[in-house]
């Protein structure tokens, strides 16, 4: 019963290992091996990922095979990690070069293994490059409601060309931006930090942008119809500028520590 692992019974050892980090019921052993139940396998591999025995493969990625890591060792330390989040800072002045296709490649390497809500994959990114001056004037009409609310859509909006770069009030002088789509709203949010997170270990640097993300919430219709090929049940959650930075830090600076509730 069920089609979506190719189990190796003759590596299972019917540890049962698998069973218990599948959340889908799919997994069950009698006489001493796995089999699948038939329950509703999402394909997350959970169980090709904790097999001692590297007994299973997901059909869907037949062919493709795992990368095994090393058990013994920690990849990153938790000083390392911290020191790196605490040193970002959001990047708004570029130099020209635009992203080369190595840069994007990496980046969008780093979201292949990112979580979504029921393992859906549904995440699809634009990378905006050279429609940025179309793109602005597109969001320019969409926001035009908001110029009462917000002092910078209002100056964004009167630009004699909204599409004008270079100190601009939206992408200061950026020209390049990704967009994460999805229909729930964390998938994009939590890709989004892994593609910020690479960029700066690539020497790359960028910003969230809330006013370009605010086109979504004004008008998803009309903003979708300037990216014809990404479906409408998706949404523009998350908006990241993108570039080579200009400027360089050189010290943190103070925060305020995490407000924490405890119940
Ligand atoms: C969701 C989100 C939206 C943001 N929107 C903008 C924006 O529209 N324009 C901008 O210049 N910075 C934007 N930022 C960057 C914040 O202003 C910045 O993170 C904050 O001032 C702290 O500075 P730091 O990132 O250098 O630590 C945004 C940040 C987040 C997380």
């Amino acid at each position: 019963m069920g089609n979506h692992l190719v189990i190796d019974s003759s590596k299972c050892v019917g540890c049962g290992q698998c069973v218990q980090v599948c959340i889908r019921d799919n997994l069950a052993v009698s006489d001493g091996k796995v089999h699948e139940t038939g329950g509703p396998c999402f394909d997350c591999g959970q169980c090709e990922a904790v097999c001692p025995k590297d007994a299973i493969r997901l059909v869907r990625y037949e062919g493709r095979e795992p990368e095994e890591y090393d058990q013994s060792e920690k990849v990153i330390e938790y000083g390392d990690m911290v020191e790196f989040l605490n040193r970002r800072r959001s990047c708004r002045l570029f130099v020209g070069e635009r992203l080369d296709e190595d840069e994007v490649a990496k980046l969008f390497e780093a979201v292949r293994n990112t979580p979504t809500a029921m393992n859906s994959m549904g995440v699809e990114y634009v990378l905006l490059t050279d429609r940025m001056p179309d793109f602005l004037r597109h969001i320019a009409r969409i926001l035009e409601p908001e110029r009462a609310r917000f002092p910078r859509i209002d100056q964004f909006c009167s630009m004699e060309d909204p599409g004008r770069l270079g100190r601009h009030p939206l992408i200061w002088d950026a020209t390049q931006a990704i967009m994460a789509f999805s229909e729930v709203p964390a998938d994009s949010v939590i890709a989004m930090g892994r593609i910020e997170m690479a960029a700066y270990t690539m020497g790359l640097g960028g910003f969230y942008s809330l006013w370009i993300q605010k086109a979504d919430e004004v008008d998803h219709e009309a903003l979708m119809d300037f990216f014809p090929d990404v479906p409408r049940s998706k949404r523009m959650n998350c908006v990241f500028v993108i570039g080579h930075p200009k400027t360089r830090y050189r010290r943190t600076v103070p925060r305020d520590d995490a407000v924490v509730h405890r119940y």
